[in-house]
């Protein structure tokens, strides 16, 4: 969206809504969307699409509901977002096909937004179909083929459409502020099963069915096909995988039952029916991520011993926080994940207990700290500035820890029987629906602050949402079981102590990974190889071990670790592990060479996310 072009659309708001709904639909406007939900909004979405491995293509159609809004000119077009999408038709649609073709222009290419599909929109016209199909650089769209599966026989395809790439393989309103419905008809090869965010039945002769009744943002509608089996995991939860992983994803994910029925205790009933997780091959570029009824999940999460599951709590919280009640616009964003990280860890220690909640707490603040030194003062907003950037660049420290940590001032000083009160109640208050920062703070305001002024004088609530850095008297999670750690990182630093005198008998994966952290940046070689004998930390199968040491290892060139940077880096794609360490590679004149060389091997194997961040990486810090 040019400056010119939206300027435009909030004068033709001005006149036909008056000031009061324009001024509204102003603090609500998505920067990141070209669409038109002002005027003319889609209410229900009926996909139907082939899913062809051979092209790498989907094709088909989008059968789109529309509402035309009061005030809106009767004239006024539906406007859509797409990138990449090749359009072959549009009518005004009915299943049957006897619809009349509608005129429709597709606008200018914004590299970040995409192509604004305009179609013409008589006044009697409901239901829009468009015929088209998606281009094999779609960056929603990862297929695999078979030699990337763990199962080796069958490809796989899944989507990522969090935060602006569903429009690379829907035409639709791709903006969080407008919620659908959806029915979807998908049709793959033989022997293949297909998967989405929706119920379904058990799907016959390559045909699946699916049907998502509660409305939803775009950003979570998803779509895998793969070769995979399923194993409950409790009465209303199971977990999908390939064949080869699904015995211990079932092992790992145990405790997800138990997970959801604690979140429902303190935030209110579970309303999505089913909660079921898919593990996806290791080129899934997220940790997790939270479409409905069908948490994704990295296979990285997998360790053996269930140490990492507190993805599971942070996925399943964004039923409440995320996917009940959605950011409106991409600015938004702490309160998808700012709430998610606090009740993620509310849910952690119910279940797990105070000693592991206050762990993940510490590290968190910690990350936090680290990442106020890193950004420049505009990304240290809750509310931050988007316009003109890929909304994925708000995916910071930031909306995450900062969110969390405002939310535990605000339970600090209210106390937590009241700050449970109040979060039961926004739950309910604004169930499927996508609110702002300000819907936010109006209801905070209300139904909080004003009860208790002595409490609500504690928390600078404008300084936390629209400043940047930390408010004073901001709360500093602490451990005492880190303190420990770090203290013996100390002593073996100073050589007080061996590395095998150092007391990890009892560690938990949490504990290393403070350890690790806890380390200074500089270590000489001798170091880390007594480390490294002591405690095979080259061999961890644990991937959030293994990827702190390896940086570790790159840093200060400690070659031994190579190979496993080269089998790490090749077989992984989960961005939050693979950004850092070809950071670290490029600081040297060879470790660049190195990340070149990794990245061209890797990067077929990389999906489009993940591939076009490292390219980034390379590119902008290229020595002149
Ligand atoms: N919704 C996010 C993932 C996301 C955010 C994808 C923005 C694209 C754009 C998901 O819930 C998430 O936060 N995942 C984390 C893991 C979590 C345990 C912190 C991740 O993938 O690292
Ligand atoms: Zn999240």
């Amino acid at each position: 969206m040019t400056d010119v072009g939206s300027l435009g659309r909030l004068i033709v708001l001005v006149a036909l809504g008056g000031p009061v709904v324009a001024g509204n639909e102003i603090a609500r406007r998505d920067v990141h969307s070209h669409a038109n939900p002002e005027q003319v909004r889609v209410t229900h979405l009926a996909l139907d699409l082939r899913v062809d491995f051979r092209l790498r293509q989907l094709r088909g159609t989008a059968i789109l509901d529309v509402a035309r809004q009061p005030g809106a000119a009767p004239d006024a077009p539906l406007v859509l977002d797409t990138k990449g999408l090749a359009i072959s038709a549009v009518t005004s649609g009915s299943e049957s096909g006897a619809g009349v073709p509608l005129e429709f222009r597709l606008g200018k290419l914004d590299p970040v937004l995409g192509v604004p599909l305009n179609i013409s929109l008589p006044a009697s016209v409901k239901r829009v179909k468009i015929e088209y199909q998606t281009s094999p650089e779609a960056s929603a769209l990862q297929w695999l083929d078979p030699g990337r599966t763990a199962g080796k026989r069958q490809p796989f395809l899944f989507t990522q459409s969090e935060a602006i790439h569903a429009r690379t393989w829907i035409p639709l309103q791709d903006s969080p502020g407008v919620r659908i419905t959806y029915d979807a008809t998908i049709r793959v090869p033989p022997d293949m099963t297909a998967l989405m965010s929706a119920e379904h039945g058990p799907g016959e002769n390559g045909v699946f069915r699916f049907r998502m009744t509660r409305a939803i943002p775009s950003y979570l509608i998803a779509l895998a096909v793969g070769d995979v089996a399923f194993r409950p995991l409790g009465p209303r939860s199971g977990v999908y995988a390939e064949r080869p992983v699904v015995e211990g994803a079932a092992y790992e994910f145990a405790e997800t039952e138990a997970m959801i029925t604690q979140t429902e205790k303190r935030y209110g009933p579970y309303r999505w029916g089913r909660y079921d997780l898919l593990v996806l091959p290791p080129s899934f570029p997220f940790g997790g991520m939270e479409n409905p009824m069908l948490t994704f999940a990295t296979p990285t999460v997998i360790a053996g011993d269930r140490s990492l599951i507190s993805l599971v709590a942070h996925e399943l919280a964004h039923s409440w926080s995320g996917n009940l009640v959605s950011n409106a616009t991409w600015s938004d964003f702490w309160l998808n994940e700012g709430f998610t990280v606090y009740i993620e860890r509310r849910v952690v220690e119910d279940v797990f207990g105070p000693e592991r909640a206050a762990m993940e707490a510490a590290e968190g603040f910690h990350h936090l700290v680290q990442g106020l030194k890193r950004l420049p003062t505009r990304d240290q907003i809750l509310h931050i500035d988007l316009s003109g950037r890929d909304p994925d660049e708000g995916l910071t420290e930031i909306a995450y820890e900062k969110g969390a940590l405002f939310l535990s001032a605000l339970e600090q000083a209210f106390g937590r029987i009241r700050f449970d009160r109040f979060l039961r109640g926004y739950f309910d208050h604004f169930a499927f629906r996508s609110i702002t920062t300000a819907d936010f703070e109006a209801y905070l305001k209300k139904h909080l602050l004003s009860e208790d002024a002595e409490a609500a004088a504690k928390v600078d609530v404008r300084q936390w949402l629209y400043e940047p850095g930390l408010p004073p008297h901001h709360p500093e999670p602490k451990s005492p079981r880190f303190e420990a750690v770090a203290q013996a990182a100390r002593d073996w630093v100073d050589g007080k102590v061996t590395a095998r005198e150092i007391p990890t008998a009892r560690w938990s994966t949490h504990e290393w990974l403070h350890f690790l952290t806890a380390l200074p940046e500089k270590l000489s070689v001798e170091k880390l190889g007594e480390l490294d004998a002591a405690f095979q930390l080259t061999e961890r199968k644990n991937c959030e071990i293994a990827d702190l040491w390896l940086l570790i290892a790159i840093r200060n060139r400690y070659h031994p670790a190579d190979a496993r940077v080269d089998s790490f880096l090749t077989t992984i794609g989960r961005r939050k592990y693979v950004m850092p360490l070809y950071g670290a590679l490029i600081e040297t004149p060879e470790g660049r060479r190195h990340a070149e060389e990794l990245f061209a091997r890797a990067r077929a194997f990389y999906h489009p996310i993940t591939a076009d961040s490292v390219a980034r990486l390379l590119a902008a810090d290229h020595p002149k």
